[in-house]
């Protein structure tokens, strides 16, 4: 049975019968807000390529999550930018850097925000690689994932509530799992970056956190962007070692793997919508090229309609005030 019997059209006649008929709704509770936590004080140093995303030193960065908290978004992801850089990576685990600081700070100021870092080494490194180098400049992965847990570890000792690895190292959820576990920090989950391309998308965060490799690139660790089946893969592979939630990143080029992840598995999925997809809809909003309300909040439902139960956005603050407007 199809036309003129059955009318699509009939369902779409007015914004109430759509409402009644939606399938898909964005929620303030689905968002994750990344910060940019600096040395210093008072510091606030705005990024170029990203408008409204700064450097901020821990005073100012409590001073957002106000905001953040005020506007009822649940969770911040942090990334730091550190005093000091060396081949080892060794301010990543250093207890009075920027971090480690803004956790301890933001967690006795905000207790319920959730407070997310992100655990890498990139931001770390001198040459800007994800974990130790052998002579060659090749990443050793088993050297690196002690690193890791270490760095893990002293989150968890900050106050860190999860720890999200995005190294993409083999067996680095295991390393770290077993880490926390064996330092009373069992309850503690791990939102993994499970299938993390290798993208270009991710070109305006290398600025803010200052951490673009010094040569080569990250394709002998992070994932070719041809590729799905691979995908499922590491999402398997996190999951066996404990992960509890994993994450597809970028985010709109990659709806697809989200889809398949969601299917496959019985998980909270999580989405990166990374810088440079934050970088075009900002670019062509300031231009007048787009209706930058409509066009966010569309992707992010996007993201959502795709199967993710997380996203994580730059846009979160503005999409939580659209969305409260709305109500
Ligand atoms: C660290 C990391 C990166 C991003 C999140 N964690 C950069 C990278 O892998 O080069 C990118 C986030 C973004 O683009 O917004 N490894």
């Amino acid at each position: 049975m199809g036309f003129p019997v059955v009318r699509a059209r009939r369902l779409r006649s007015s914004e109430n019968i759509r409402r009644l008929v939606r399938e898909n709704y964005l929620r303030v509770d689905d968002l994750v807000y990344p910060l940019f936590v600096t040395n210093g004080e008072g510091v606030r140093n705005p990024v170029e390529s990203m408008p409204g995303v700064s450097q901020q030193s821990v005073d100012m960065v409590l001073k957002e999550a106000g905001e953040v908290v005020e506007l009822g978004i649940p969770a911040v992801l942090l990334f730091g930018i550190p005093a000091y850089k060396d081949e080892k990576g060794s301010s990543a685990y250093d207890e009075n850097e920027a971090v480690q600081r803004a956790i301890r700070a933001l967690k006795e100021k905000y207790p319920e925000l959730l407070v997310i870092p992100d655990l890498c080494m990139c931001e770390y490194t001198s040459h800007g690689h994800c974990g130790l180098l052998d002579e060659k400049g090749v990443v050793m992965n088993d050297e690196t994932i002690s690193v890791l847990a270490k760095i893990a570890l002293s989150y968890a000792a900050a106050g860190a509530d999860i720890i999200a690895p995005s190294d993409m190292m083999d067996g680095r959820v295991a390393a770290v799992r077993e880490a926390l576990d064996a330092n009373g920090f069992a309850d503690i989950p791990i939102m993994s970056y499970s299938a993390k391309y290798a993208s270009g998308f991710y070109g305006p965060f290398r600025d803010v956190a200052e951490s673009t490799p010094q040569f080569g690139d990250r394709r002998g660790y992070q994932m070719d962007p041809a590729n799905s089946d691979e995908a499922l893969k590491e999402v398997w592979l996190d999951v066996e070692e404990g992960a509890d939630i994993v994450m597809v990143k970028p985010a709109l080029p990659y709806l697809d793997i989200i889809r398949r992840i969601k299917d496959e598995f019985n998980l909270p999925v999580a989405a990166y919508n990374v810088s440079g997809e934050y970088a075009m809809l900002k670019a062509a909003a300031q231009n007048g090229w787009l209706d930058e309300k409509r066009v966010v909040l569309e992707a992010l439902t996007g993201i959502k309609r795709a199967g993710a139960d997380i996203i994580i956005t730059y846009h979160a603050k503005d999409a939580a005030r659209w969305l409260k407007e709305e109500q």
